[in-house]
């Protein structure tokens, strides 16, 4: 990768907005949305920002849990906010933010937060070196400073888990 490509980038070009309409095909038979189905749309709004942070293919490696706040009927709109929260080496940490929108009743309610790592990959899965991110707000700051903490837990579990299963 050039060295133009390895200058740090605000957080700002990773900013991303995906919005979705809940229709009957995402919903239980009760009309509520699934959350498997919330759950690949989380996925996908988090690999955007990814994507555009990095400018290349990645790879989910891990999703941090998940807290489901409010129920989702089929007709409201889902509206899911990403950006690169804070970049290690060739991994990088997204959070994503979940809104509901009900516009008949003029209603916008959080539905769920998540971060999720990505690991930035070439063509022929070899992993790439990520270009750090540039914090400009406070929000981004305090998200960058909470995104090494839990990088901290992530690798301490993963650890935890490979000594369990020796
Ligand atoms: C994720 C994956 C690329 C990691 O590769 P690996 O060779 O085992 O990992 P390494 O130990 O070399 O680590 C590479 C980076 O990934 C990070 N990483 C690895 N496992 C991770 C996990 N479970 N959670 C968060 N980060 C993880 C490492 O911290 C490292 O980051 P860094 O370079 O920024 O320090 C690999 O396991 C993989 O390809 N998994 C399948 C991904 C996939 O198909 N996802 C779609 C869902 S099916």
């Amino acid at each position: 990768m050039s060295e133009e490509m390895l200058l740090p980038r605000p957080v700002r070009d990773s900013q991303s907005e995906m919005t979705e309409i809940v229709l009957p095909n995402d919903a239980n038979p009760l009309g509520a949305l699934l959350g498997g189905r919330l759950m690949h749309w989380i996925d996908l709004a988090g690999a955007m920002a990814a994507h555009r942070h990095s400018r290349s293919h990645v790879v989910t490696a891990s999703v941090d849990h998940i807290d489901f706040l409010v129920p989702v009927r089929v007709g409201d709109l889902v509206i899911l906010r990403s950006s690169v929260n804070r970049v290690f080496k060739t991994s990088m940490e997204t959070g994503v933010k979940v809104f509901v929108e009900n516009y008949i009743a003029d209603t916008a309610q959080h539905v769920a937060s998540a971060y999720l790592t990505f690991v930035a990959i070439d063509a022929q899965g070899n992993h790439l070196k990520v270009p750090a991110v540039i914090p400009e707000s406070e929000d981004q700051q305090r998200r960058y400073d909470d995104a090494g903490r839990r990088r901290e837990i992530r690798r301490g579990e993963l650890e935890r888990r490979r000594k369990a299963k020796r």
